[in-house]
């Protein structure tokens, strides 16, 4: 047998037409955008590959340099990879990383899932199908509010029949029992998040009881009458990471939603570890069964270093709390910073506007551009304004059209994740020097 390999003109293989192959495709990634974030993200590689200076505010990812993981979690995966724990994981995860989150959980929530209740995969994204696969049926109804974080593909790829919700800006882009309630009867999954992504605004625990309260009542008239009971789905990523005030389990506000809540949460943004691929659901028993035999089957586990050591990590409340205060400190420095600049310009008669971050490491931005002009460029969209914040100020943000919210709006994504406090003061004159040449 040779061991030589052979020349890359010996065996360079012919794959034909692409466009013709990808026209043989299914209609479901064809009816699939592709991400916009990550088209954004391109442009702001090139400028600055070009060398110019630019406030990186486009991924709701972290660069490690600024929010590095916890030292503890990275050793203990180190340990953990070390002692040779590297064959495949039980498909439900680890049993001493389920523990651990169920103790993890009832100290930071104040409420107690037994372990039956607790499935782990590969980060969150795995747990956001897999739910609307376990609940979802073609043609069902799935009910969340716009801007929301990638619900209009998740319901896309599950054939749902996707309600999308306007959420205000008055109720902070999180939506109210009034909204929701024309659809209570039809729906079979309702979608909430807070944290939330992109708007960085949390739901008032007042609104989350009235909303779950309803869905409690909704399901006991169901279950009178035979009907399939509805499900929410609950996604506290960012639970971590709240800053207005405590975040609010759901199934402490109303622990009579207990067994219609699916509730996502995980290590990626609470401990900047979102390379780590490492989330966790909890719900119903029942639930979990189904949903972990779904995800086995596509073979979402995370993988079993960070199992074990996320288990060890999450079993010692002193570093998580050290490393929570650190990292509640780099985040609100960082949003705050951005806040004040944007409300020292709203003072001063420029059209931009903020939203008070709340939590998560985003912040909602308004640039009150629409019909006006640069250079004697017509700015038409939200698309203009955001190419031309970039080509002009080096400012790199997200249109709320990449989060499901139509419209040019002038709301924008700022992400603090892979930010310095340098690079935001640096952005403000060149933000002020654009503005001044707006007409
Ligand atoms: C609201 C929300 N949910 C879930 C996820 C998925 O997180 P993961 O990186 O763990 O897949 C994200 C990631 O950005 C998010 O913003």
């Amino acid at each position: 047998m040779t061991t030589t390999a052979p020349s890359a003109a010996e065996t360079a293989l012919s794959f034909g037409d692409q466009a013709l192959l990808d026209r043989s495709l299914s209609d479901m990634v064809h009816r699939l955008r592709g991400s916009v974030i990550l088209r954004i993200a391109a442009d702001v590689r090139a400028m600055i590959a070009a060398g110019k200076p630019v406030c990186n505010l486009t991924a709701g990812d972290f660069d490690p340099r600024q929010f590095p993981i916890p030292e503890a979690l990275a050793i203990a995966i180190r340990k953990a990879f070390e002692a040779g724990e590297t064959n495949y994981p039980p498909s439900e995860g680890m049993l001493t990383l389920r523990k651990a989150v169920a103790e993890y959980v009832a100290r930071e929530h104040q409420v107690r899932y037994p372990v039956e209740s607790v499935l782990i995969a590969a980060g969150g994204r795995p747990i956001v199908y897999a739910t609307y696969r376990a609940v979802i049926n073609p043609g069902d109804t799935v009910v969340y509010s716009v801007p929301s974080w990638n619900n209009d593909y998740y319901a896309e790829i599950t054939e749902a029949k996707a309600v999308e919700l306007v959420a205000s800006r008055e109720n902070g882009f999180q939506p109210t029992l009034a909204e929701i309630e024309p659809h209570l009867t039809t729906a079979a999954l309702l979608c909430l998040c807070s944290p939330g992504n992109p708007t960085g605004t949390m739901m008032p625990t007042p609104t989350l009881r009235e909303i779950l309260g309803a869905v409690v009542r909704e399901n006991e008239r169901r279950r009178s009458t035979g009907q399939r009971e509805m499900f929410v789905f609950y996604d506290q990523i960012y639970s971590g990471l709240a800053f207005a005030a405590e975040h609010e389990h759901p199934a402490v506000v109303v622990p009579e939603a207990a067994p219609y809540l699916i509730v996502l949460d995980g290590i990626s943004k609470a401990f900047a570890a979102t390379g780590l691929r490492l989330g966790w659901v909890t719900a119903a028993p029942a639930v979990v069964a189904r949903m972990k035999d779904f995800l086995g089957h596509v073979g979402a586990w995370a993988p079993r270093p960070e199992q074990v050591g996320t288990a060890a990590f999450l079993s010692d409340p002193a570093a998580v709390a050290d490393y929570r205060a650190e990292m509640h400190q780099r985040a609100t420095a960082r949003l705050e910073a951005l806040y004040q600049g944007f409300t020292a310009l709203k003072r001063s008669g420029y059209p931009v506007d903020c939203v008070d971050p709340q939590g998560a490491i985003y912040l909602s931005l308004r640039l009150d551009l629409v019909g006006k002009s640069f250079n004697g460029k017509a700015i038409a969209t939200n698309e203009d304004i955001r190419q031309i914040m970039l080509e002009q100020a080096g400012l790199g943000v997200v249109p709320f059209q990449a989060f499901g919210l139509d419209g040019e709006t002038g709301w924008f994504r700022m992400s603090v994740g892979a930010v310095s406090l340098q690079d935001i003061a640096d952005a403000f004159p060149r933000i002020r020097g654009f503005l001044d040449g707006v007409r």
